[in-house]
């Protein structure tokens, strides 16, 4: 799209019902903030400016915002006096004379690029004003579209309505795109002599039709446009944004055993043709690449899966383990800051932190990385194609060689060259006949104890 846009995002609201010390638009879905969802659906859109207005004294927000977007500007609403109020906080933004304003609310996530497309398509077509509407299953609270001859008129506040126009159940979703050039002279015209005494935005189209402007509305599912006011709303809205996002996923190629149970994050890659079983849990920051298998209850974040790897069940893999193709991390695993490279076979009971496992290396059930002295984490180099026997402890910064092995249970401290046997644990002594004599003496001792207690 040649037209230049800016998208407004207003997260000035206290969001008291939240009962949090975080501002609202903080908090997470997906484990992404909400006004930083609203920010990547804006840029999804193809708007290159983004403008947050924030309430007074919102640093949280600011760096927030900062973290999303460098480029992003944010205006501080030092008094709330409503939505009209809170956009024209952006003017520096609005001077800059973009083709298309989109004005968006913080705490409504699950609204789609396409929805905003579609409304700078009418900009461009000619309108002056685009009205996002829904249909309410209840329409309490919100403002109602009123229309006349198929054509939008007014929107008229819940508070301000008269009964009848109460009974309309096509609602303001709060999404509103203006045409750039008029934005400005349409803003300032809005007064606040209404039931509440706020600069309502919602006034613009009573304002554009008077002028002989366009002014129009589209419609969106109700869900699109819902907004969160309580934690009950969030955990909601995170339904549907799992849901959504399960069945996209599912859609391009991922098989999911229990889509109910799988829990995405907003930047979760899944390749085609990735299995999922269930209860697998995704924080940020992952790739599953082509024909991984994930099985259940894993818990994966900051991690690359890569082809035909098999993970778990019950593995969890931590920020910075990188897994090459076929490589397989069974039962009970856990890995941090580790390449492991193509092959390689973590397959029980494990901890490899801060290490590199070359190809084809097999790492036994109960071996630990000792990486952390207590101060500093140190690292772990396990060659190609090496051994490593049940329940040894490498303690790094330690190298085990390409084909060595690690005899089961040993304490390695020094480096294992290559192809040689690395072995650290106390020498085995056979006693005989010993066991028969301690059986003995314990039941001398039982007797004895059986006797004095009578
Ligand atoms: C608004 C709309 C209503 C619509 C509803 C959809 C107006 C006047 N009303 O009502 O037609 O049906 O949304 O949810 O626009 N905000 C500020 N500063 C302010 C006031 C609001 O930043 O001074 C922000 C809030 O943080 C919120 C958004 O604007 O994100 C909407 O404000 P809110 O007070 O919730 O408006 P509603 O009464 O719900
Ligand atoms: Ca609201």
């Amino acid at each position: 799209m040649a037209r230049t846009c800016l998208a407004i995002i207003l997260a000035a609201g206290e969001g008291t019902r939240m009962r949090s010390s975080m501002p609202k638009v903080l908090h997470q879905v997906a484990g992404l903030p909400m006004v930083s969802h609203v920010m990547r659906v804006s840029a999804k859109a193809e708007c290159e400016a983004i403008a947050v207005v924030t309430g007074s004294g919102s640093e949280a927000v600011n760096t927030v915002v900062q973290n999303e977007s460098k480029a992003a500007q944010v205006y501080e609403q030092t008094e709330r006096l409503g939505t009209a109020h809170a956009v024209l906080a952006a003017r520096p933004a609005l001077e800059k004379s973009p083709d298309d304003v989109l004005v968006l609310f913080g705490d409504t996530p699950l609204l789609k690029p396409e929805t905003l497309t579609q409304m700078r398509e009418k900009l461009a077509e000619g309108a002056a004003v685009v009205v996002l509407g829904f249909r309410a299953e209840d329409a309490t609270g919100y403002g109602r579209l009123l229309e006349a001859d198929g054509k939008l008129v007014a929107i008229r506040e819940h508070r301000d309505a008269s009964e009848e126009e109460k009974t309309i159940d096509f609602c303001n979703g709060g999404i509103m795109a203006l045409a750039g050039s008029s934005a400005l002279s349409l803003l300032d015209a809005i007064g606040n002599d209404n039931a509440k005494g706020e600069y309502y935005l919602t006034d613009v189209v009573e304002i554009a039709n008077e002028q002989g402007l366009t002014v129009e509305a589209i419609e969106a599912a109700e869900t699109e446009v819902m907004g969160v006011n309580t934690r009950i709303g969030l955990a909601e809205v995170e339904s549907i944004w799992q849901r959504e996002t399960r069945v996209r996923l599912m859609s391009s190629g991922v098989t999911m055993q229990a889509p109910e149970t799988v829990f995405l994050n907003a930047d979760t890659i899944i390749e085609a043709d990735v299995t999922l079983e269930q209860n697998v849990v995704f924080g940020p920051g992952v790739t599953v690449k082509s024909g991984a298998r994930i099985r259940a209850f894993s818990h994966l974040e900051g991690a690359i899966v890569g082809e035909n790897a098999e993970i778990g069940p019950y593995a969890r893999l931590r920020p910075g383990t990188d897994l090459a193709s076929g490589t397989k991390v069974g039962n009970f695993v856990e890995i941090k800051n580790a390449k492991v490279a193509e092959g390689a076979k973590v397959n029980h009971l494990t901890y490899i932190g801060d290490a590199e496992i070359g190809e084809k290396a097999n790492i036994g059930a109960g071996t630990i990385t000792c990486n952390y002295d207590g101060m500093n984490k140190h690292k772990t180099m396990i060659g190609a194609g090496a051994f490593i026997g049940s329940n040894s402890a490498l303690v790094a910064p330690v190298t085990i060689g390409d084909g060595a092995y690690v005899a089961s249970g040993s304490v390695i401290t020094d480096d294992v060259p290559e192809n040689s046997l690395g072995l650290a644990r106390g020498k085995q002594v056979n006693k005989d006949n010993r066991a028969v004599e301690i059986r003995e003496r314990n039941a001398q001792l039982k007797e004895h104890r059986n006797k004095t207690s009578r």
